[in-house]
């Protein structure tokens, strides 16, 4: 059975596209919000290699007869399902809302290193392995306080010297055997810090593209493998357009043609 890192590929190479959407339409009415993501998806499907769903969709959807059909429907249309968890507690807890997700058919969880791996994220990555399915682990969020905790100043636990909080977690990430790293697009000059640590070995998917400030080129010039964009695309006048100018973008660079 192949990975999760192996099977995105796959899909980001059959349709040349390094475009995840982030479907997170927030709307009043729950029927209408799960019939207008499923008709975006579908009309966007041919130009992303995945889906990432957040808990902005899950919570009011639900998990089984709501989020999940989405997840079927990204199936039906070979989109791998990422879930935008952000997993961050204690070992048991983790596992338990991983399985969560992995049952519900998503093929990914986002996850936290600030918890660690023993009794951390551990037994998340075990789960995933023994299910085929993938972690990705934050490594300098997009927003502005990232910089209060990726962004701090810690010290190198193996050399007892001053090190970036982020550079430190590329590392552990390296070791852990992540299926990807995400790293802000607005915050290039991070990407390519961490790009240079992994060597190219971990994927390394960026949000913050568009509404957020970040640019498609200088993401991918610094190191980004993957793009997730969301509001750019699903508040378009027209997502399918603005899904395939994206993608056009940068197939340029990403596939060089
Ligand atoms: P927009 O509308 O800003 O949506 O294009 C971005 C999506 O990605 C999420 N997001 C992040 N997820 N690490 C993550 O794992 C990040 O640094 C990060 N920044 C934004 C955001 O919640 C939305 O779903």
């Amino acid at each position: 059975m192949r990975s999760f890192k192996q099977t995105i590929e796959a899909q980001s190479q059959e349709k040349k596209t390094d475009i995840i959407l982030a479907l997170d339409l927030f709307l009043p009415d729950k029927k209408t919000q799960l019939e207008r993501s499923m008709a975006i998806l579908e009309s966007v499907h041919d130009n992303i290699c995945a889906v990432k769903l957040n808990r902005q969709t899950v919570l009011p959807l639900g998990l089984h007869l709501g989020a999940d059909k989405i997840v079927a429907q990204a199936h039906r249309l070979d989109v791998p399902a990422i879930m935008d968890a952000k997993i961050n507690d204690v070992g048991q807890t983790n596992a338990a809302i991983a399985t969560c997700y992995f049952d519900a058919g998503f093929d990914a969880v986002i996850a936290s290193p600030f918890v660690g791996w023993d009794d951390g994220l551990q037994p998340v990555f075990e789960l995933a392995k023994a299910r085929s399915k993938g972690v990705l682990v934050l490594c300098y969020m997009s927003h502005k306080g990232s910089v209060e905790g990726y962004g701090q100043t810690v010290l190198d636990p193996k050399t007892g010297k001053p090190k970036a909080q982020y550079e430190v977690f590329a590392e552990r990430a390296l070791n852990w055997g992540a299926d990807g790293l995400i790293a802000g697009a607005t915050y290039p000059e991070k990407i390519f810090k961490i790009y240079e640590i992994v060597e190219g070995e971990i994927p390394i998917y960026s949000p913050g593209i568009g509404v957020q400030g970040g640019d498609v080129e200088l993401a991918i010039e610094a190191g980004a493998r993957y793009l997730i964009i969301g509001r750019s695309i699903y508040s378009a006048e027209d997502p399918r357009k603005a899904s395939k100018t994206f993608q056009e973008r940068a197939r340029k660079l990403i596939f060089k043609d």
